[in-house]
């Protein structure tokens, strides 16, 4: 990995728990899967990166923890520079939750799976149970003795997140955790990222192209598009600006078209995000007519 100079787009302000700094990465096919990204990770923050298929939202995900490493640039994680020398620490402290949960369960039984990575950090036995009944019962899955490859698409994702916050992760880094999902199931995962900042102090990245999502869960939104981010700032600053959201390909959450096409706009500058904000904000301005 060539070390850049300093780059003169990222700027960490040593606040950041993860710092992508200036980092291209190259696929053997010569696609460039990120280029001259610059990305930071906060403490206790839900940070959505938002962008069309091929942005590079996979390919950033995967550098977080070490997985994929860039060619240029580099990324630390906790003020260290992401080595060979450290990988395994910083996997631990990075939980990385791919977009097929297929992909990530393989053991016997829901418990062994879960059991596994607690087992790889050297726990004993009746530590590792212990982790992975703790992590089960955060995601709220209770059939432990199940095997993975029968249950439901919902539930594999589930148990996926439970293996990795078995591991006591600061960072989940989460890449499209609901496409595939029915709606109470996608609000059901929906819910345990939020408790899991709120109630856990967990900083969570997620990669998602469903805006209406990350305008119900993200402190800060990302705008990825070829391989960068164009633009990046609060879910109301990023997620109401049309024309940022079209060049990238992506379209206005659909509170906020129901927002502009109300001309709900006022000078309060209320720019709701969620079902609930919007019907108030509605019921208040049918009383103000009335
Ligand atoms: N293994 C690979 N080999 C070659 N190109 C790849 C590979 N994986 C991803 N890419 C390319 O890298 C770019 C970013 O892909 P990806 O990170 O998967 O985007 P996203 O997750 O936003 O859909 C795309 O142009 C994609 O085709
Ligand atoms: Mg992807």
């Amino acid at each position: 990995m060539a070390a850049k100079e300093r780059c003169e787009v990222c700027h960490d302000d040593g606040n950041a728990i993860i710092h992508v700094d200036c980092a291209t990465h190259t696929y053997p096919d010569g696609t460039k899967g990120i280029h001259d990204m610059c990305f930071s990770v906060y403490p206790k923050e839900i940070v959505a990166l938002c962008g069309p298929n091929g942005s590079g939202k996979s390919t950033l995900l995967e550098h977080l923890n070490g997985l994929m490493v860039p060619d240029v640039g580099r990324i630390r994680v906790f003020g260290k520079d992401v080595d060979k020398s450290n990988l395994s620490s910083v996997r631990r402290v990075v939980g990385l939750v791919f977009q097929d949960a297929d992909s990530q369960l393989f053991s016997p039984t829901v418990m062994d799976d879960v059991m596994f990575g607690p087992l790889n950090l050297g726990l004993s036995v009746e530590e590792a149970k212990e982790r992975a009944e703790r992590a089960l019962g955060v995601v709220g899955i209770s059939d432990t003795g199940k095997i993975p490859h029968n249950l439901s698409g919902g539930q594999k994702r589930l148990v996926a997140i439970a293996g990795v916050l078995a591991m006591d992760p600061k960072i989940l880094v989460v890449d499209e955790p609901t496409g595939d999902l029915d709606p109470s199931n996608a609000r059901k995962i929906e819910h345990l990222l939020k408790s899991l900042r709120t109630e856990h102090g967990i900083s969570v990245v997620i990669a998602l192209h469903d805006i209406d999502m990350a305008a119900r869960l993200a402190d800060r939104v990302c705008i990825v598009k070829d391989g960068g981010i164009i633009a990046e700032g609060t879910p109301e600053d990023v997620l109401y600006n049309e024309a940022l959201l079209t060049s990238a390909g992506l379209q206005l959450p659909t509170v906020a078209r129901i927002f502009k096409s109300m001309g709900l706009e006022s000078a309060e500058g209320n720019k709701p995000l969620t079902i609930e904000d919007l019907t108030q904000l509605m019921r208040d301005s049918f009383q103000r007519r009335d």
